[in-house]
């Protein structure tokens, strides 16, 4: 039996081959001042068709084209069925209703109050670098103040009826924060325990800690406790990672030609995703009210199906924005150099590939601060895999129920059957059916999950004033 790297080779050589026989040919048929002699020379030889794969054609790009055009056409005609069915649907004074609206206040509130949090970790970090607690209480007094930057918006937001998408975005804020302040801990406790083992470390330390003040200005590399300040604590805060570094990579200069090109990006595709929602997504959304009244199974899956075009649409422009384009401004504006927010998920072959790749800075924190941690501590790495998960999980339900008003389990489960579709996919799909495996889950999953809550949404809400 042949491998494929030998068959490969053979076909290689083969077209070689070819292609030589064709130059003798040509030359034998053409004289020198370029007249062909032998118009019936023979024009058949050993060849395999294009479609066919021992062919070794790959180049589809005409395919690929005809698909955007279908694409466009179907597209084109759906936004002229849905114009003509439910007219121009468009607010575009949404923005100036969103900050008009007082109930959007209390989220802006609970973003002021975060600061409070920052303040107590430098305070913590200070009091431990000078040994005035030990590691254990300050793993505690950590511990507790992450725990209350989660707790304390959570409930307010609750009991002052926050709008859901004020309070969605202040309480993504403070599981970022919640995020970032386990980092810094961790990497302070890290630096703090390498120098308490290393008496020349602490001679060092102290000296640094003397010049401080003339190194941070002449832009040289921080060292511990150096670092310990709010100037380099709300930068942190700021720059678009969940991970801290005492020194992060700098990019040279603000180049402004490209911050005019994401700002714009962002303005554009936040304004498509608002007029998709209103136009599109919303419509789908009422009409589902009576399959759920009627409890109409199939009608149900119609509704699923027919909101999956639109949802996943608005999740890559949602994708685009955030990973790429907001992302980018902030890093930019901040000289932030680590620009991986994201690789290639949309390759993934399977559901581990896609959570490696898809939201970087997550899968950075979860990989540093959760999952080798517990792997060093001796967890197998299935077990620590669950407990990522779980925790990741966690935080999506937190997103959804706090704002929503509604403690429902849709979005904790939608991130816990990642686990055992990674398996399946993993052993019965690969290559291409991994990937398409990958792209079904992205655009059926998220829609199951919202229909679910609408359906909550409906019976909490709607069927019980009726
Ligand atoms: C759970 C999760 C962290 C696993 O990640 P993974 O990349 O599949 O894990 P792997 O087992 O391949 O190992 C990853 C790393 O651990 C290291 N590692 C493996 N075994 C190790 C061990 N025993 N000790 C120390 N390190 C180990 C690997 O070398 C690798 O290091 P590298 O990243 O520097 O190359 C990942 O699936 C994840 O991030 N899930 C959650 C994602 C999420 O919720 N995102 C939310 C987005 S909205």
């Amino acid at each position: 039996m042949k491998t494929t790297s030998e068959t490969k080779e053979l076909r290689s050589r083969k077209i070689t081959l070819n292609k030589n026989e064709n130059v003798e040919e040509s030359k034998k048929t053409t004289t020198q001042s370029g007249q062909r002699l032998h118009p019936f020379e023979s024009c058949h030889k050993i060849r395999d068709s294009l479609l066919s794969s021992a062919s070794g054609y790959t180049n589809y790009r005409g395919i690929l084209n005809l698909c955007v055009v279908l694409l466009v056409m179907s597209s084109s005609r759906l936004v002229l069925e849905n114009l003509l069915k439910y007219g121009f649907l468009v607010r575009f004074d949404v923005p100036i209703l969103f900050i008009k609206d007082p109930t959007a206040w209390p989220s802006l509130l609970a973003l002021v109050l975060s600061n409070l949090f920052i303040i107590l970790a430098l305070y913590l970090e200070k009091l431990l670098q000078k040994s005035r607690i030990g590691e254990n209480s300050g793993k505690f007094f950590c511990f507790m103040n992450v725990f209350t930057a989660l707790l304390v918006p959570a409930i307010y937001l609750w009991y002052r009826e926050a709008n859901p998408v004020s309070s969605f975005f202040a309480l993504a804020w403070y599981t970022c924060l919640s995020m970032k302040l386990v980092s810094y801990f961790q990497v302070n406790r890290h630096c703090r325990l390498k120098i308490k083992n290393e008496p020349t470390l602490q001679e060092n330390c102290k000296k640094a800690e003397k010049n401080s003040t003339n190194k941070i200005e002449n832009n040289f590399l921080l060292e511990y406790p150096q670092n310990l300040n709010f100037k380099n604590l709300y930068y942190f805060m700021a720059a678009p990672t969940l991970c801290y570094e005492l020194n992060f990579p700098r990019s040279q200069r603000i180049r402004k030609s490209f911050l005019i090109r994401r700002s714009s990006e962002i303005i554009f595709l936040s304004s498509l995703s608002l007029i998709l929602l209103q136009q599109w997504v919303v419509p789908i959304l009422k009409n589902s009210k009576i399959p759920f009244r009627e409890s109409n199974i199939l009608k149900i899956i119609e509704r699923l199906l027919k909101l999956a075009v639109p949802n996943h649409v608005i999740w890559l422009i949602g994708f685009y924005c955030f990973f790429h384009s907001y992302l980018n401004v902030l890093a930019e504006v901040l000289r932030f150099g680590d620009r991986e927010f994201y690789r290639d998920w949309w390759n993934a072959e399977d559901v581990n590939g896609f959570w490696q790749n898809w939201n970087i800075p997550v899968h950075k924190f979860c990989l540093r601060h959760i999952y080798k941690p517990l792997l060093s501590q001796g967890i197998t790495k299935a077990q620590a895999s669950l407990i990522v998960f779980f925790v990741s999980a966690f935080f999506h339900e937190y997103l959804v129920s706090i704002p929503l008003r509604m403690f429902r389990i849709w979005a904790f489960l939608g991130m816990i059957v990642q686990i055992p579709f990674a398996i399946v996919v993993k052993k019965f799909l690969h290559g291409n059916y991994g990937n398409m495996a990958v792209w079904i889950s992205l655009i059926i999953g998220q829609p199951i999950a919202i229909m679910m809550y609408i359906h909550d949404y409906y019976i909490d809400y709607f069927q019980v004033t009726n």
